[in-house]
């Protein structure tokens, strides 16, 4: 099923000025989608387009067949959880467990039922030790797990993160990374991840590229990366794997792993058949 339709959308925040045009792109139900582009390209506003944080001035978003539109704006919101950029603006309990349970109070969830599943996302996202921990203690990788367990715990159909890895250090980046990917791959989330890291579409199912307000490519990685200079043409780098694997293409060897040790293994298996 297609969950995510969009049509020939427009936006601009200044009627002179385009930001978006004629976007139109359509998501699978379950599917792992990136969304790069250059500064101002119109990433975050496609993002909040998407979460009903404003409104197109031109063409249709579609959730689950329904169009979101004023009548269907405060049903609709619920179905789209999103995480920011900065850790620090998105926490507002004093501990870890307050966090989480923090939509689910507005939401007016019994407090037995609540426990159930704060304890749940905890699991989730791996901070089940941490519920009685105040926030700001946490790590930055830490404080985005548990800032995606209270998104998660809303129950949305799609979980949309602007930039959730940017402000993180390596080893946070790459937690929250192998988060993602396991609960795409786990849980079968449909998530839209906007990312500056191009190493991040190396397992996404689909990537966008929005280049000045328009999509430059929607394609699977795989595809997307054959042909490196297509993305260099407008200044963007592609993933280190797939630059090893058009040098080696070029030597006629089709090499197809998505990370380093898998190509050596492919390597070595090809020198073992010599
Ligand atoms: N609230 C706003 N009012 C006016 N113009 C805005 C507003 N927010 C963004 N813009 C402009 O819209 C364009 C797209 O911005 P947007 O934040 O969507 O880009 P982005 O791709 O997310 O960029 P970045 O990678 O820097 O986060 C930019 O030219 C930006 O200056
Ligand atoms: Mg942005």
């Amino acid at each position: 099923m297609k969950l995510i339709e969009v049509k020939d959308l427009s936006f601009s925040y200044d009627e002179n000025i385009p930001v978006l045009s004629d976007i139109s792109f359509a998501l699978e139900e379950g599917t792992y989608t990136v969304i790069v582009g250059h500064n101002g390209s119109g990433k975050s506003t496609l993002a909040k387009l998407l979460a009903g944080l404003l409104a197109p001035n031109k063409g249709e978003i579609k959730i689950g067949g329904t169009a979101l539109n004023a009548d269907t704006i405060e049903s609709m919101r619920a179905h789209i959880g999103i995480v920011f950029q900065n850790p620090d603006n998105q926490f507002i309990g004093s501990t870890v467990r307050d966090d989480i349970a923090f939509g689910l109070e507005n939401h007016l969830v019994p407090s037995v039922k609540m426990d159930e599943i704060i304890n749940t996302y905890a699991a989730y996202v791996s901070m089940q030790d941490y519920l009685d921990k105040e926030p700001s203690s946490l790590s930055g990788g830490q404080k985005q797990r548990v800032a995606i367990a209270g998104v998660l715990a809303m129950q949305p159909s799609i979980l949309l993160l602007d930039e959730a890895t940017s402000m993180l250090d390596p080893k946070g980046r790459k937690e929250v990374g192998e988060l993602i990917h396991a609960l795409h791959q786990k849980k079968q989330l449909t998530i839209l991840s906007i990312t500056h890291d191009i190493e991040e579409t190396r397992f996404a199912d689909n990537v966008i590229v929005l280049n000045k307000g328009k999509i430059y490519r929607f394609a699977k990685a795989e595809k997307l990366f054959e042909n490196p200079d297509d993305l260099k043409n407008i200044g963007l780098d592609i993933p280190y794997i797939y630059e090893l694997r058009a040098k080696y293409a070029k030597y006629g060897i089709h090499l197809r792993s998505r990370d380093i040790e898998g190509m050596a293994e492919e390597l070595w298996q090809l020198n073992l058949k010599k």
